[in-house]
């Protein structure tokens, strides 16, 4: 692995280039590509997911698989559109196991989340939202330092680690993965987190 070069770029635009041939740990090696945020660099309202998925990782995009279009619905129906939100992960790699064809997805381990939370930081700097919606426990911890279970947190204003207000909610994958009756419940309860976010934001 390189030493990472830690001279902080000046504009999100280097950041992204830098992102994208970034190793500062090892995930960068099996994904295809460093999927960096994306929406409008003057938001007030950033989003922060887990990690690119197996669409992400092809497509280089945030937010474009089954996930990304659940949360990209909800926003809608919130009135939040995502084109003026900053939609961007705590870890900027695919992390996967492969399985005959496919690439069943990893959750990233703690030191990912922490290498990777250079360029989450930089992207906060740069940005600077008013406020922040983490999608499930990764990014709660990426932004907080916090790992406790989400539960009790879910649908809570918290602060991140750089002083602004984070709104603590599911991940929309988790929601894709429960069984129909908690499902439901758990998409009322992102609508609520949403439409909250939607509220505070005006
Ligand atoms: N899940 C995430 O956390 N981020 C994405 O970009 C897509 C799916």
């Amino acid at each position: 692995r390189q030493i990472p070069d830690d001279t902080p770029p000046e504009t999100l635009e280097a950041a992204r280039e830098q992102a994208l041939r970034c190793t500062r740990c090892d995930l960068c090696h099996a994904a295809t590509q460093t999927v960096w945020g994306e929406g409008d660099p003057a938001a007030a309202l950033m989003i922060v997911g887990e990690a690119p998925g197996d669409h992400e990782d092809l497509q280089g995009r945030p937010f474009v698989g089954p996930a990304g279009q659940l949360l990209r619905q909800t926003m809608d129906q919130a009135g939040l559109d995502p084109a003026q939100a900053w939609m961007t992960n705590a870890v900027k790699h695919f992390k996967f196991t492969p399985r005959g064809k496919r690439r069943i997805h990893q959750n990233p381990a703690a030191g990912e989340i922490r290498h990777c939370k250079w360029w989450l930081d930089i992207e906060r700097r740069m940005i600077a939202p008013r406020l922040t919606v983490a999608l499930g426990a990764t990014a709660a911890f990426s932004l907080t330092g916090n790992r406790s279970p989400l539960t009790p947190r879910r649908g809570k204003l918290e602060t991140t680690l750089d002083g602004g207000p984070v709104l603590i909610t599911w991940h929309p994958s988790l929601i894709l993965r429960l069984d129909p009756a908690p499902a439901a419940a758990a998409r009322e309860q992102f609508a609520a987190d949403l439409s909250e976010a939607a509220r505070l934001m005006a």
